[in-house]
């Protein structure tokens, strides 16, 4: 009954945005620099008293995980144009699951969305570079990554191959296994282990290698999932975990961090192109600001989650991931054989790390 009345609620927002959009593209667009057939030249500033919408959609709540990086968004882009802007959020999956706005972004019913990798790689695979299986070994790492821009060239094909434009990513955090079977210590514990994991293909073979029985489940059901046992375990971070009030259905994390997680900051490219180029600017470096306090939260929100799932009674173990690590190198050949253009991109993001 909840989860129909959720979906009705779903589905009339969707009804209600397609509205907006359509509306708000004829007003608000009508006597500006920039139109669909008219998208906007370099040099082009918003003429005064123009504004713009710009609507973003995420999965995740206004306070925690990607909601923290897109409150920052909008406050920094209002504040550098907000007599020309406005950015209207809808988070907690008010406008469907992280595929539905991402398709959405294709059909030209949302502007903005963030999708975490895993999800958004079935739009572009090579974004899923990132998540390779122990790849990513801490936050300095990451930074580096993040700091050389070594994902660009999976955002360019996200260009041109889908038209959608990646402005950035933030973070989820290092993903661990949480579970109300046992506790993963050796790689013998994931053996036949039912793990819910996201509908992304690569942690579908990582969990195959590491001979576990994964399920793709959509992110929505994984409460009632874990409740009713359809699945005996997921894994996601820490601030996920906690986020979604998960520590009431399991019984034990154990840190595997086997998988860095983030939500790549997408908007559609005809979209984009119709903002004239203050607009652009501002809204690149707002994203920009918005990513690196998202991250510090993040980092430090993990720490913080991580002592209250504990406190809620769920046991808490560190891993030696050795042997785990060497298992899923089969995951890495697979995937380059996949993607042979993404080589050079991981070896770049392997080198960050040495
Ligand atoms: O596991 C997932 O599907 C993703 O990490 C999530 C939780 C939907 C991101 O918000």
């Amino acid at each position: 009954m909840k989860k129909a009345l959720k979906s009705v609620l779903a589905l009339s927002l969707a009804i209600m945005l397609v509205f907006a959009v359509v509306g708000c593209s004829s007003s608000s667009t009508e006597d500006q620099p920039a139109t669909a057939d008219q998208p906007a030249k370099d040099g082009d500033k918003a003429a005064d008293g123009q504004k713009y919408t710009i609507r973003i959609a995420h999965n995740q709540q206004s306070d925690m995980g990607y909601g923290i990086g897109v409150a920052k968004l909008k406050e920094v882009l209002e504040e550098k144009v907000g007599d020309k802007v406005e950015l209207q959020i809808f988070d907690n999956g008010v406008l469907g699951n992280e595929r539905d706005v991402t398709e959405g972004l294709t059909l030209g019913t949302v502007d903005m969305a963030i999708t975490s990798v895993g999800v958004s790689s079935n739009f572009e695979p090579t974004l899923a570079a990132i998540n390779l299986p122990f790849l990513v070994k801490n936050n300095d790492h990451l930074k580096k990554i993040m700091d050389q821009d070594l994902m660009k060239p999976a955002y360019d094909n996200l260009l041109k191959n889908k038209n959608i434009r990646a402005l950035g990513l933030y973070a989820q955090g290092f993903r661990m296994v949480a579970s109300n079977k046992g506790a993963i210590n050796t790689l013998d514990d994931f053996k036949g282990l039912k793990i819910r994991v996201p509908e992304a293909p690569l942690f579908l073979s990582a969990f195959k290698a590491l001979g576990a029985n994964p399920t793709p489940i959509p992110w929505g059901e994984i409460y009632t999932s874990m409740q009713t046992h359809v699945v005996d375990a997921f894994e996601n971070s820490p601030t996920v975990v906690y986020q979604y009030k998960l520590q009431e259905v399991i019984k034990y994390l154990s840190a595997t961090n086997h998988i860095w997680e983030g939500g790549v900051i997408m908007i559609s490219e005809d979209f984009y192109k119709k903002l004239p180029e203050d607009i652009q600017k501002a809204l690149q470096e707002a994203v920009k600001v918005s990513v690196e306090h998202q991250h510090k939260a993040i980092e430090q929100q993990t720490g913080e989650f991580l002592e209250k799932i504990k406190e809620a009674g769920v046991k808490y173990n560190e891993v030696d991931t050795a042997a785990m690590q060497h298992a899923v190198q089969s995951v890495y050949d697979e995937f380059i054989k996949q993607n042979p253009g993404a080589k050079d991109m991981i070896n770049k993001m392997i080198e960050a790390g040495k």
